[in-house]
């Protein structure tokens, strides 16, 4: 159930940028609320570290879903560092 989700979660993934390799730019999460634009090279330069998302190491994380999105996997995380969107609209809606 939840890799079906997550399998469904992910479907653009821009790789930008020549030469910096495979900088993943930014990750899209359809949603039925709204999408959800995931800005993942911000955060690699923001935290400067991979662990802390992926704790066994780069790639797909293991059941993300909803669940953890709202809670470690992002929502808790801005709240806990009291950086980055926590209202509803500030990760629903993007472009
Ligand atoms: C703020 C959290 C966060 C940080 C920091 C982070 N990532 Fe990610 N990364 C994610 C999320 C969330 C996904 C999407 C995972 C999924 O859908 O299973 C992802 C996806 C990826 C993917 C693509 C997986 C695929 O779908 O093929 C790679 C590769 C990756 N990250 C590498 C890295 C590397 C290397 C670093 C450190 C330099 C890093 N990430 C730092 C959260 C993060
Ligand atoms: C910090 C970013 C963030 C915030 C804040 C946030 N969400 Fe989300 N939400 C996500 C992500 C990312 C997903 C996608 C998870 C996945 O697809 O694996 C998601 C998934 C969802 C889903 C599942 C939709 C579906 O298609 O199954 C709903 C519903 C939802 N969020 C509602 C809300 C509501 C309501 C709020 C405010 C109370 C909220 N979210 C706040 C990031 C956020
Ligand atoms: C481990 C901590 C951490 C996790 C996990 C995390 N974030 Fe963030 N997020 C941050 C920090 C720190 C910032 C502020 C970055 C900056 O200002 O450069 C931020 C900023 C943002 C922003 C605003 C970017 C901007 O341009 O101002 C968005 C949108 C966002 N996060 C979405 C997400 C989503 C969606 C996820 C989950 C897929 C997520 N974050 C997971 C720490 C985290």
């Amino acid at each position: 159930m939840e890799r079906k989700i997550h399998a469904a979660a992910v479907v653009a993934i821009l790789i930008l940028g020549a030469g910096a390799a495979s900088a993943i730019e930014t990750i899209t999460f359809p949603n039925r609320i709204g999408q959800v634009s995931f800005p993942h090279k911000k955060h690699q330069d923001a935290l400067g570290q991979c662990r802390g998302c992926h704790e066994k190491g780069p790639g797909e994380i293991d059941g993300f879903d909803k669940v953890l999105a709202h809670g470690k996997g992002c929502k808790g995380c801005h709240e806990a560092m009291k950086r980055g969107p926590v209202l509803c609209k500030g990760c629903h809606g993007g472009g």
